[in-house]
């Protein structure tokens, strides 16, 4: 029996349009995870709009708060540490959670470790995967970031692939616009698609010459609208299921394929996914069938711990406290904060 001290992490996160607070042991078990999500105030404006993001944050986040430590049967006298993101984001939505950290770190003399919010999406894998443990390959997919990452060790990254321009999420936000889905698209083309045929339109796989990591998903999102535009000249009628399924074929197929590619060239034989896109079913499913084929070890957190939220922060809080960062009160949001850096 372990004789070390349970760490518990009081966690904040409100980097885009979730105000999110958990608390979280140890690093992998939840004590509590509470997400306020402004989505339906965004929906109205077809994309998260920066000021009304901020405005919600500051309504919110003490009752957020108040809730996680509620529902973990704490006080901000239990907590160990306060673990927030401090980038990249919004950089008024990041303040919000970095001034309210602070300021409970300051009151409550609580040590306070920023986070990086596409450390935490990798991180959100620990939680649900207790055998999980670093060498491991992730790729993380989100609104923002389309990385393929080494996980050399916690808190040790390498970016061995990108996106040259479109993220996949903001992809599947811009298809889904255009097909007249709203906002977020990403569920509503995973729903949408399970009624189409992913093979009626070929849409490109873009590949990059010298970077067989990196990926491109302006020409996907491209060859949609040109599709549909087509079909309104012809006055054609559109399957938008079909089409639905096929671009996200077409985004699904790179993916995994580039992933796979890189677990077999540098030999890794765990791969995990993080970020809103990863909970997209297509997606998972793919990913489950190639890591098989391929011998390898496949990981993936629910899909709520995919999508923006705390627990995931207090997991990486929790890696980054034992490695002995700590913030002062100078901590700021970055808003183009660099994976890897403290
Ligand atoms: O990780 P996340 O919550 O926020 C960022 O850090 O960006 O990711 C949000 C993105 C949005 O683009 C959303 O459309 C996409 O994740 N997403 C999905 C699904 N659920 C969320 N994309 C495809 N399929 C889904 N089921
Ligand atoms: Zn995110």
């Amino acid at each position: 029996m372990s004789t070390e001290k349970d760490i518990d992490i009081l966690a904040i996160e409100s980097s885009c349009d979730e105000t999110a607070a958990a608390v979280v042991r140890n690093g992998r078990e939840v004590l509590s995870n509470v997400i306020s999500s402004q989505i339906d105030l965004h929906k109205l404006y077809g994309g998260v709009v920066p000021e009304i993001a901020s405005r919600k944050h500051i309504e919110k986040i003490n009752q957020v708060i108040w809730e996680a430590l509620d529902t973990a049967g704490k006080t901000l006298d239990d907590v160990d540490a306060i673990g927030v993101t401090y980038g990249p984001g919004l950089v008024g939505a990041l303040l919000v959670g970095v001034a309210e950290a602070k300021a409970i770190s300051y009151a409550k003399k609580i040590p306070l470790v920023g986070v990086h919010h596409i450390e935490g999406h990798i991180s959100a894998n620990y939680i649900e995967n207790p055998d999980l443990e670093p060498p491991f390959l992730c790729l993380v997919v989100s609104g923002g970031h389309t990385h393929l990452v080494v996980v050399r060790d916690y808190g040790m990254y390498e970016i061995i692939g990108r996106t040259r321009d479109d993220a996949a999420g903001e992809a599947f936000d811009k298809v889904a616009r255009a097909i007249g889905l709203g906002y977020p698209g990403g569920p509503k083309i995973d729903a949408l698609s399970k009624e189409g045929n992913g093979d009626a339109i070929h849409f490109p796989r873009a590949k990059i010459e010298d970077a067989p990591y990196d990926f491109s998903f302006s020409g996907v999102k491209s060859a949609v609208l040109n599709f549909l535009n087509g079909c309104q000249m012809k006055g054609e009628t559109v399957n938008r299921a079909d089409v639905a399924a096929s671009f996200q074929k077409a985004v699904c197929d790179v993916l995994v394929d580039h992933a796979m590619q890189a677990v077999g060239d540098y030999k890794i034989k765990k791969f995990a996914i993080a970020g809103g896109v990863a909970s997209n079913t297509a997606l998972r499913a793919a990913f489950e069938a190639a890591c098989e084929k391929n011998g390898v070890k496949f990981y993936h957190p629910s899909p709520v711990l995919c999508t923006d939220n705390a627990a995931m922060i207090g997991a990486a809080a929790y890696y980054e406290y034992r490695a002995g960062v700590r913030h002062g009160l100078d901590l700021n949001a970055v808003p183009n904060l660099k994976l890897g850096e403290r």
